[in-house]
């Protein structure tokens, strides 16, 4: 089994130092609590900085020798780079843009540069530890660099990244002056995962309209990697909940809580203090609660844990005096001698004061304003494993509402919808209770965090065997050997070669792809060398070719084959007819109106519309508007309809570029034949050829081509080689 290295930027556990002497308690957060219960059927080392500095060096040396007892390696960070780095980037600037709170985003460079300090100190603290077969597994924001960083070093690293935060909309992440290089950094990653369906589709839209990458059901190339983008929503270890481990808290617990219990119906709130988690607003809401529903005085009380987070970033500090103002306040109008509405604790519970609270809670109160998942919500369901009674409210702003539908689901900003979700709970009959509760538990058991991290792990897995099939059928430096070899044997050669992909990179203006002096400087010696033909097999117009490529006195064909050059000569593939384009170009006219940026490419015998400079969901919604008109136009017409990489293209059937490769086929008695294009329309020339004929697709998509080449820049290195 291969083995599986952890990296995030918190160990599960943090070291406090208490009168010189170092003490380790667990990490709060969901990160740590999440991946920690992964059970020791692992084999597993865990890489992350121990939440202290530890400047002697004697003193790192024993963290470093208690650590490692657990698998656990620390990343030491200095006293800087946890002010710049972790308190700054991370917490200054990514996290509240993630969150939405961009008027807390602080976008200044002395952050920026720690940031990618501090990755590549991570990186250089994993990299030594690796072995090849390792699955490696990246999480979240603070490490979003690092992915690509251990690729430079591990090219055929099997890399892991998950993300445990919301990624924003695209309009929100654009506004980060660091956002190509955080999508590249993460990009360095295999396998992409977050906990919504919503935060992998706004980092797709990011990655194409940033990276210009497109993806495919999810997966996309980059560079020679294909890398999957996937939702795992994490789940909790749900044993632990619902069956604890624990002795039973007293009532004269450290929390009281049974004796509370007993008196009072109980809402709890637990959360770290962070503005994220709508702590004021939830207050606020309470208090709206209690005086619209003064018969509920005396009689609900609001157990509010809050635990320390972050403390030394400004946003933290402030939003503590603001809760304990607004606690203060409520506690102040509504107490009375034997209530006090809100119990409020500034501290962290241990594992049975927490799931105390969680059994004897009538009511949990999670309200964040955005939340990547939000474990405390299926911690208390499941909690309820035994008694079956007890009512979840949940923002419909934390990733865990996409599970947790039986909740009562509110909008956190909204404090009527707060209001009225608490009396529903309070009222809510002891049947339905049960019911709402069994078909989250039923969810949250069979999806609990092993799930989640198998589930990641094995479609890692199966990526990478897809990928090695992959690498399999790419053109190998064998293969290339090989293919010269037969290439010199042979007397008679045919080399068709696509243009637009394949010789040439896309530009959003197809004017612009001019040819430049390395390409034709190898369609010269390819065409000079005895026994060739090289022929040019585009969908581009006559002239356009006769411009660029006329003068090296090639074969061509134009238009997908309406045109053929042989010999110096152009004809066509007379008998077309070219009535129909009048009704169509006042279409497409109508389309350009409506979609600035496109425009209408008029060639002889057929006519198309690109929509390359444009939003590609806009061009693919005009796309799905007009196919019905165009079939209605096109009905009596012997005409098709092509849909290529950005464009489509209407032309008369039976046009195409195998039918057009069949016109030098038959030529001579060829004792080598060589194909290489990437787009769709290529696929007939392939399909075209004779079966010992020599096929290259260019790109990682589905085809009928014997080999694959990656890029324009192998294909032309491949051409050159010949
Ligand atoms: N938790 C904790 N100490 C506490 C209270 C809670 O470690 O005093 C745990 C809680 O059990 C949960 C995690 O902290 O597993 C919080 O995760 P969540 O996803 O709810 O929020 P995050 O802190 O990650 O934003
Ligand atoms: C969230 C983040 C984690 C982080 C945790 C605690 O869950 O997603 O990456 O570890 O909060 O925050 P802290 O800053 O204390 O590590």
């Amino acid at each position: 089994m291969s083995r599986l290295v952890i990296v995030s930027n918190r160990l599960p556990v943090t070291i406090q130092k208490e009168e010189g002497d170092l003490i380790y308690y667990p990490s709060a957060g969901g990160l740590a609590t999440g991946l920690n219960s992964l059970d020791e059927s692992w084999e597993k080392i865990w890489i992350g900085w121990p939440g202290q500095e530890i400047r002697e060096a004697w003193e790192r040396e024993a963290v470093r020798r208690d650590l490692a007892r657990d698998g656990l390696y620390p990343v030491f960070l200095t006293q800087e780079d946890i002010s710049l780095y972790y308190e700054g980037f991370s917490n200054k600037a990514i996290w509240p843009h993630f969150h939405y709170f961009t008027q807390y985003t602080t976008y200044r460079d002395k952050y920026w540069e720690a940031y990618k300090s501090v990755n590549r100190t991570f990186a250089e603290a994993v990299i030594p530890l690796i072995r090849e077969d390792d699955l490696v597994w990246v999480h979240d924001y603070q490490l979003m660099l690092l992915p690509a960083m251990i690729r430079e070093a591990f090219p055929n690293l099997s890399i892991g990244f998950f993300l445990h935060i919301p990624f924003p909309s695209y309009e929100v992440f654009r506004i980060l002056p660091w956002r190509r290089e955080i999508l590249e950094g993460v990009l360095g990653a295999d396998q992409i995962g977050f906990h919504t369906f919503g935060y992998m589709r706004h980092f797709l839209s990011a990655v194409y309209r940033i990276c210009g990458y497109e993806h495919h059901f999810g997966k996309l190339t980059v560079g020679n990697r294909l890398v999957n983008a996937d939702v795992f929503p994490m789940g909790i270890d749900y044993e632990k909940y619902a069956f604890p481990d624990v002795e039973p808290q007293e009532g004269n617990g450290p929390l009281k809580i049974r004796e509370l219990a007993q008196k009072q119906k109980l809402v709890i709130s637990i959360d770290r203090l962070d503005y994220s988690k709508g702590i004021p607003q939830r207050i606020k809401a309470f208090a709206r609660f209690l005086s619209d529903n003064p018969q509920y005085q005396g009689k609900v009380t609001l157990v509010m844990i809050v635990v320390p987070s972050r403390a030394n970033v400004s946003q933290y500090k402030s939003l503590k005096e603001e809760i304990e103002n607004l606690v203060g306040k409520i506690n102040g109008k509504y107490s009375s001698f034997d209530w006090m509405p809100v119990h409020y604790f500034y501290r962290s519970l241990d594992f049975s004061e927490l799931t105390t609270l969680y059994q004897e809670a009538d009511i949990a109160l999670i309200t964040p304003l955005r939340d990547g998942m939000n474990l405390v919500a299926k911690e208390y369901v499941a909690s309820k494993e035994a008694s079956k009674k007890g009512v979840l409210i949940l923002s419909e702003m934390a990733g865990a509402s996409n599970e947790l539908m039986e909740a009562l689901i509110v909008n956190p900003q909204d404090r009527q919808d707060i209001t009225d979700a608490l009396l529903q709970a309070l009222e809510m009959g002891a049947e339905e209770q049960r019911r709402r509760l069994e078909r989250m538990q039923e969810r949250i058991k069979k999806n609990d965090v092993r799930h989640w991290a198998v589930t990641f792990i094995n479609e890692q897995k199966k990526l990478m065997e897809s990928q090695k099939a992959k690498i399999a059928q790419r053109l190998s430096a064998e293969d290339k050997k090989a293919l010269a070899r037969a290439y010199r044997a042979a007397q008679n050669r045919l080399l068709i070669l696509d243009y637009d992909g394949t010789l040439m990179s896309f530009h959003k203006d197809p004017q612009a792809v001019v040819p430049d002096d390395e390409l034709l400087h190898i369609l010269k010696k390819l065409r000079d060398q005895d026994g060739n033909k090289l022929v040019v097999s585009s969908g581009r117009d006559r002239g356009t070719l006769q411009d660029w490529l006329g003068h090296l006195k090639l074969d061509m064909a134009a238009e997908h084959g309406v045109w053929i050059k042989r010999n110096g000569e152009w004809s066509n593939n007379t008998g077309l007819s070219v009535s129909w384009k009048e009704r169509i170009r006042q279409v497409l006219e109508n389309m350009v109106e409506r979609t600035p940026g496109s425009f209408i490419e008029e060639k002889d015998f057929s006519i198309a519309w690109h929509y390359r400079a444009i939003d590609k969901a806009l061009g693919e919604k005009r796309v799905r508007e007009f196919r019905d008109v165009l079939l209605y136009l096109t009905a009596n017409d012997d005409l098709q309809v092509l849909e290529g990489n950005k464009v489509v293209e209407i032309k008369n059937a039976g046009v195409n570029k195998g039918k057009a490769a069949l016109n030098w086929v038959g030529e001579r008695d060829w004792d080598f034949i060589l194909a290489i294009g990437d787009d769709h329309t290529d696929e007939d020339t392939f399909r075209a050829l004779p079966e010992e004929a020599h096929t290259i697709k260019v790109g990682l998509d589905k085809s009928v081509a014997r080999y694959n080449l990656l890029s324009v820049e192998e294909v032309r290195s491949f051409l050159a080689s010949l």
